[in-house]
């Protein structure tokens, strides 16, 4: 233990945020993309060479457009992640508000979208030239399954189908870093806007499990899903016969700052005209020279998943990530997809099913209008659009972890004294935490105020460090290795800065 003291920054303070991934393997890496190349209707897989039904928003490799495949996005002059040998493109439906009047504007993102790159199983092969996936279905409007999920232990046959497996690897976390954290994965839809105001003070970040076991020789199938399964527990598990291959298990994280409209009258909805979230989905084509690819699973098994500890990557800064831009197409120059607007852009209808939501044309139309765009009506009371779940603890028994996969806790500047990372197995962590849910310093923030993220691991806990705009003086206590990290990575980001629409 080493005892310092430091001024951070002249405007920032720590909060410490404890994530762990719960056993099974250590080996990751955390693919930080840091902004956006763009925010538009462009879906090269589901509307190939036309223009997509809804807006997405775009990370990683710049050479992206309506018909891009791999030998495209390889050719990218830049990425928006931090490795620059990264061109994949990730993309997903972004996140909208929508006012009482029907008006939309999309919520601010936070610290870019993240792809862990997770190395569950054994022998994992590099994606193949070509290879590309979407996991989850745009028109879904309800779960199938009970809410919320049984321990993974006691998932009957109906929920370990492909379809179950699918729905349960979508998640919505409502995030409030004085809290212990919600695990990963463990509510399978968008919490309503009560909820949200009442509880998710540092955010929603959406997730979403792709599938990682392959049948070893498509890069590809006609729906984009079908070359792929689930193993049975969403993340971890066996893999279904014929798709015994592994490749790297892919979960996107996007936290979307919905604090910017708390108080206001209205309700969020992803550009897909998804209310409930049942309907989250996202894509993936990979831009990464294989035989690389390939050498960065064999060699990145840091458990610190950081990407600095693998000797293989380039990094650039943050600044230079997020210059990377997507050409615009010329067909979208008067699409207005972060709004203000009257309703979605593609002029999308807002579907709350339960009925499976209609299919959308490719194409839209550029300019919503109010009269094509419904309203907002709040739903009524004894009709809700999905279930109401209270703030779940995650529990972090390593063979049956709740929901699985990454969670998060947090703490404040004071608190991290006491957040020396526990020298005990994960498991003991749901009946002792040891973190404390003082939140002096981070209570009195204005929202919005946490502009940088970092990540660290030891003992099986990731933590992962959140600086916050504030004057003042930290002084904490740490390990040598954490304050090593907190030295070496002091780079600044945040909505704020990646030039989105400031609301
Ligand atoms: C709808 O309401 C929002 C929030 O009050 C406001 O900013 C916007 O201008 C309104 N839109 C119209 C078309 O009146
Ligand atoms: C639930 O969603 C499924 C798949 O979209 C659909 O087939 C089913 O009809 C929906 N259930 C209800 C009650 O609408």
């Amino acid at each position: 233990m080493a005892i310092f003291s430091k001024m951070i920054n002249p405007i920032s303070s720590i909060v410490l945020v404890m994530a762990s991934l719960s056993g099974i393997s250590d080996a990751f890496w955390r693919m930080d993309c840091h902004s956006r190349t763009g925010l538009a209707r462009i879906d090269p897989l589901v509307d190939a060479g036309e223009i997509s039904d809804h807006a997405h928003a775009i990370h990683g490799g710049n050479n992206f457009a309506f018909n891009t495949g791999y030998n495209d996005l390889i050719e990218s002059e830049c990425t928006s992640c931090l490795v620059t040998q990264d061109k994949s493109a990730y993309w997903t439906p972004s996140l909208h508000f929508q006012y009482a009047n029907g008006t939309t504007v999309v919520v601010p993102q936070e610290g870019g979208m993240l792809a862990y790159y997770l190395l569950y199983g054994e022998n994992i092969k590099a994606f193949p030239k070509g290879f590309q996936l979407i996991a989850g279905n745009t028109r879904l409007r309800n779960f199938t399954g009970p809410v919320p999920d049984p321990p993974k232990s006691l998932w009957t046959a109906d929920e370990t189908t492909q379809f179950s497996l699918g729905q349960k690897a979508i998640g919505f976390n409502c995030l409030d870093y004085s809290k212990s954290p919600e695990a990963s994965l463990y509510r399978h839809f968008m919490p309503d806007k009560g909820y949200i105001d009442a509880n998710c003070k540092n955010g929603l970040r959406l997730e979403l499990m792709f599938p990682s076991c392959w049948n070893g020789k498509d890069v590809d199938s006609a729906d984009h899903k079908s070359h792929m399964a689930y193993p049975n527990l969403v993340m971890t598990g066996d893999c279904p016969s014929g798709f015994e291959t592994r490749t790297p298990s892919l979960f996107y994280e996007t936290i979307w700052w919905t604090p910017a409209f708390a108080g206001e009258e209205g309700q969020f909805v992803l550009s897909n005209g998804d209310p409930t979230g049942y309907g989250y989905h996202g894509d993936f084509i990979t831009g990464w020279e294989v035989d690389f690819l390939q050498s960065a699973i064999n060699t990145c098994t840091d458990p610190s998943g950081e990407i600095t500890a693998c000797p293989l990557f380039n990094i650039q800064t943050q600044a230079e990530a997020a210059q990377c831009e997507l050409k615009m197409p010329e067909e979208l120059k008067n699409d207005n997809c972060a709004g203000p607007a009257a309703g979605l852009c593609g002029n999308v209808p807002i579907q709350s099913g339960p009925q499976e939501a209609s299919a959308l044309k490719p194409g839209g139309t550029a300019a919503p209008t109010v009269a094509s765009s419904q309203a907002y009506t709040a739903p009524a009371a004894t009709t809700p659009l999905v279930p109401t779940l209270s703030y779940m603890t995650p529990t972090y028994a390593a063979t049956d972890s709740y929901g699985g996969g990454i969670s998060i806790a947090a703490v404040n500047a004071e608190g991290l004294a006491s957040v020396s990372p526990p020298s005990t197995t994960p498991t003991t962590l749901s009946t002792s935490p040891p973190v404390t849910a003082a939140t002096s310093v981070s209570s009195q923030q204005p929202p919005g105020s946490i502009v940088s993220t970092m990540i660290y691991t030891s003992a099986g806990v990731v933590y992962e460090i959140a600086i916050e705009e504030i004057d003042i003086t930290v002084t904490a206590e740490a390990t040598p290795a954490a304050k090593h990290r907190r030295h070496n990575r002091h780079h600044r980001r945040g909505s704020r800065e990646h030039g989105l629409l400031g609301v």
